[in-house]
């Protein structure tokens, strides 16, 4: 029998070439690069059998309420699920796809030039090129910090978070601390150290927030928080913007509590142009480009396809969150 689909956005072709030959498949479609407006969301639902979401469609009770009885799937193209409701979800037995691992060096990748181009101050450096403001080779102009003999701490050893180690050790990183639920056995591998929260706030020289965004990691980079950094440490968030108090951190940048911060993630998403952390030259904010290389977002369309076709099928899907 006919299945119904729905897909919230533009995504690349090569998620929509599988769904196009899948047999039994009827594909509607928010066709544009900007987000589904909720009124269309809640009309695109009804009836479908499956939902190809994005991380920025909040997929709550009035969206499934809206979708009705035959929504077996949810696939979203993204590793963050803090966007799905999960209890809704699961009571009504509905089954989630994701895509982790496939956006990991990317992401990794991306967070690495982010903490580069906050503590070489990149983006400073072009404006001032650009601006006239390049005088001459000057012994004290443009100074930051190096990766070299530090420590770095990284909150959330996950699958990103080990990649994003792998990546910084090379550059000369003295120790690696992490912080999280537990202590993780593959953390040797980069000769991490597990340590309280407080303990890697207090003696890294630059911390990376890799952790997904729950209850209990939302607002954890707070007042206190920043308060118990180095002078000289760099804050680096590249997971999900509410893991922030953005007005704390708004405070420790412009006071000199801490020396530069480096955003892929904020909320809201976009930031405001008229935002306050926009205005200093110590904040480096990315619009979360985290998983963005071409292959990288080709991959991820085919992934959250196959999730879909898995959960429509009633068979495997190759990236199901368990609920
Ligand atoms: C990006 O932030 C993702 O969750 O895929
Ligand atoms: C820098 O370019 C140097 O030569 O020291």
């Amino acid at each position: 029998k006919l299945m119904k689909v729905f897909i919230t956005r533009r995504i690349p072709q090569e998620g929509m070439k599988i769904l196009a030959a899948a047999e039994g498949c009827e594909v509607s479609q928010w066709d544009s690069d900007e987000p589904v407006p909720r009124s269309e969301l809640l009309k695109g639902v009804q009836g479908a059998h499956g939902l190809l979401c994005l991380l920025s469609d909040k997929i709550d009770q009035e969206v499934l309420d809206a979708a009705g009885p035959n929504l077996k799937v949810i696939s979203t193209m993204s590793v963050g699920f803090d966007h799905l409701v999960l209890s809704e979800i699961k009571k009504r037995g509905i089954r989630v796809g994701y895509t982790p691992d496939v956006l990991t060096d990317a992401t990794a990748e991306l967070t690495v030039a982010l903490l580069l181009a906050t503590s070489r101050r990149l983006p400073e450096g072009v404006e001032e090129v650009k601006s006239g403001g390049w005088s001459s080779w000057k012994p004290l102009w443009l100074c930051g910090y190096g990766l070299s003999g530090s420590t770095v701490g990284i909150i959330g050893l996950g699958r990103i978070g080990m990649a994003i180690a792998q990546r910084l050790l090379p550059f000369g990183v003295k120790r690696l601390l992490y912080s999280g639920r537990t202590a993780k056995s593959y953390a040797a591998e980069v000769n991490g150290e597990f340590v309280p929260l407080d303990t890697l706030t207090s003696e890294s020289d630059f911390i990376v927030v890799s952790c997904s965004l729950t209850p209990e990691t939302q607002g954890l980079c707070d007042k206190a928080f920043f308060s118990k950094m180095k002078k000289n440490a760099i804050f680096i968030n590249s997971s999900r913007g509410a893991v922030v108090n953005q007005e704390d951190l708004y405070d420790a940048l412009s006071s000199g509590q801490i020396a530069a911060a480096g955003l892929d993630v904020t909320t809201p998403e976009p930031l405001p142009t008229n935002h306050p952390l926009l205005t200093l030259k110590n904040c480096v904010v990315l619009p979360h480009i985290g998983s963005a290389t071409y292959s990288t977002r080709g991959v991820m369309s085919a992934l959250a396809a196959q999730n879909l076709l898995g959960g429509l099928q009633g068979s495997d899907m190759p990236s199901e969150l368990t609920l």
